[in-house]
């Protein structure tokens, strides 16, 4: 194997990831300050929900108080990216900041099921305690143990979905309040339609960042980046948790039509496999499998994304990932034969293997 020096040995990547990592912790947590502090109880649709409580379906009030459940394992999510984060103290730091931003959106679903008169403080307090009885674990909910890739990688698909959710219910509940509009005709959204609009946000502000931190792995570590992408999206599904209204929550999900397997494939994995430079699963698995076939001492980037600092002369092969899980050789090392640029060409049997 060639020992190249520079930000290509094993040790140099490390640390190019840790550098990076940081540099996304701080360019998150400025702008997280900056364009998205928000409490919870001085929302100020909170005023707005008496006068609407009573639009909301039983269906629509049964989601909210299941996303209330779901948030209130924050402490939990947290404690298990703090876990994985090992010595990294940006790690640990990004977590402590997403944990305080998670907080508030079960804060807010609570502030919006009392405000709008739907349960009672003390009913929500009691599902709240009961919430508090069970525990979730990335190892339950993945199979396996936590580590800030892994983590990361999971966390991609939960907050894209977590966000798609709270989107769809912001529609429902704008056409249960009447489908209001302003004087332009422009959508409007009260009460409790407002106030996820905050988490919402959010939820797409976490994607972003979980999609930037497992891209700077894929950048360095392609072959470990693929491979977490693949271990967390095989058997996906929103966070293992047992709910006091568990089955009614389920149920009253599928009926508003937000528990469709299709929908989280097109809507949720495909398009967060898209921004890692994948078209969808089959390709990510093909990506893992054609990966394995590489040299060793390969060096791989996204298609029209080259990687700076290999030096010219080094003679390393370098590839270029497809959003077809294929590889190009883009430039073979001076012993490598430059037609041979896929050194097992995949073929449908192999496709058929991997899909099984
Ligand atoms: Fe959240
Ligand atoms: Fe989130």
């Amino acid at each position: 194997m060639n020992i190249i020096p520079g930000p290509f040995t094993v040790e140099g990547k490390q640390a190019t990831v840790q550098k990076e990592i940081k540099e996304n912790y701080e360019t998150y947590f400025a702008h997280a300050v900056k364009t998205r502090m928000w409490f919870a109880d001085r929302l100020p649709e909170r005023k707005e929900m008496a006068k609407y409580g009573h639009m909301v379906s039983e269906t629509t009030k049964e989601i909210l108080l299941g996303f209330l459940g779901v948030e209130s394992f924050v402490d939990d999510y947290v404690l298990a990216g703090i876990n994985g984060a090992g010595n990294s103290l940006a790690t640990s730091a990004l977590y402590l900041q997403w944990g305080w931003e998670e907080r508030r959106h079960g804060q807010t679903f609570r502030h919006s099921l009392i405000d709008s008169g739907l349960y009672t403080q003390q009913f929500i307090d009691k599902y709240l305690d009961d919430c508090r009885e069970e525990h979730w674990t990335f190892a339950n909910q993945t199979g396996y143990e936590e580590t800030p890739l892994l983590a990361a990688a999971y966390a991609i698909f939960q907050e894209r979905q977590t966000r798609w959710n709270y989107t769809n219910v912001r529609r429902i509940l704008w056409k249960e309040y009447g489908s209001p509009t302003n004087s332009e005709g422009k959508h409007i959204h009260p009460a409790i339609a407002g106030a996820i609009r905050y988490p919402e946000t959010d939820e797409g502000a976490h994607e972003a960042n979980f999609t930037n931190i497992t891209r700077i792995y894929m950048k360095y570590f392609p072959d470990q980046a693929l491979d977490a992408l693949l271990k967390v999206s095989t058997h996906y599904r929103m966070p293992i948790v047992q709910l006091p209204n568990g089955d009614e929550f389920v149920r009253c999900v599928l009926a508003a039509g937000l528990g469709n397997p299709k929908d989280v494939i097109n809507e949720i994995m495909n398009p967060a496999l898209q921004r890692m430079g994948l078209s969808d699963r089959p390709a990510l698995r093909k990506a893992v499998r054609n990966f394995r076939l590489l040299p060793e001492d390969a060096i791989v980037h996204l298609q029209g994304k080259p990687l700076s600092g290999i030096p010219d002369d080094a003679a390393i092969p370098i590839y270029e990932m497809l959003p077809s899980g294929d590889f190009n050789l883009t430039r073979p090392a001076s012993e490598i034969d430059a037609t041979c640029a896929v050194p097992h060409p995949m073929t449908q049997d192999d496709d058929d293997e991997i899909n099984k």
